[in-house]
């Protein structure tokens, strides 16, 4: 198995070239902002907890996120591997994803972190709110407290994979297939 996270503030490409990334390489794509959404389109328990916490721009606590995808990787036996979108998000997330891959004797191999401006990650959700129905896209104040949450609470979570030696800095500004060649170019070199 060969497992990567794809990290990055919002609006840097992660779902875009994730979903490309799994079907170019064959791995599961998991992203625990399309899972809650789900669960508040259905309006679960869950998602009703979530959904004002997630208008709002803030982080879902740990717990769930955590157990969202433990579940997940147990049911995926025999994947070639996972690609995680938008989680970890916490140092409490990053420890916990690595029990729960050690538990089936595998790791993270790298951490492919998409670097953009500020200003085109903006730039790029305010143009998404006009089509993508997203609560929170709707509103620049709430784009740019998902930044800020990013920066606070996310971005250390770079350092621990630094440490590890995974983190993969990669540019993520231009086309979405200059940018799918980048990390396609990155995976391959991990998988072979
Ligand atoms: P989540 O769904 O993860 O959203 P996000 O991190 O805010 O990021 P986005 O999905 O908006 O951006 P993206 O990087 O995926 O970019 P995309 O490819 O879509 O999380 C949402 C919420 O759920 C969180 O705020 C939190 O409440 C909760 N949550 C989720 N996970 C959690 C966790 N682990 N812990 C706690 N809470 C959690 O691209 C954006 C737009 O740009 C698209 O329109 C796309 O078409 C366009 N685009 C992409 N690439 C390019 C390009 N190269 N050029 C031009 N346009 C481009
Ligand atoms: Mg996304």
């Amino acid at each position: 198995m060969t497992n990567f996270l794809i990290f990055g503030p919002p609006g840097s490409g992660k779902g875009t070239q994730s979903v490309k990334l799994a079907s170019e390489f064959n791995l599961i794509h998991l992203s625990t902002g399309d899972m809650l959404r789900d669960e508040v389109a259905a309006q679960t328990e869950l998602g009703k907890k979530v959904e004002g916490i997630m208008q709002r721009g803030e982080l879902v606590p740990d717990d769930v996120v955590i157990q969202m995808i433990a579940e997940r990787v147990d049911s995926n036996p025999g994947s070639e591997g996972f690609i995680f979108d938008g989680f970890p998000r916490t140092v409490d997330q990053a420890r916990a994803l690595d029990n729960t891959l050690a538990v089936k004797n595998t790791s993270i191999s790298k951490m492919l972190m998409l670097e953009v401006e500020h200003k085109e990650l903006v730039n790029r959700l305010v143009r998404r709110a006009e089509i993508s129905g997203r609560a929170d896209d709707k509103d620049v104040d709430i784009i740019e407290n998902r930044i800020k949450v990013y920066k606070e609470k996310t971005e250390p979570v770079i350092s621990y994979y630094k440490k590890e030696n995974k983190y993969l800095p990669v540019n993520g500004m231009g086309d979405i297939e200059e940018i799918f060649n980048r990390l396609s170019k990155a995976l391959a070199d991990c998988i072979n």
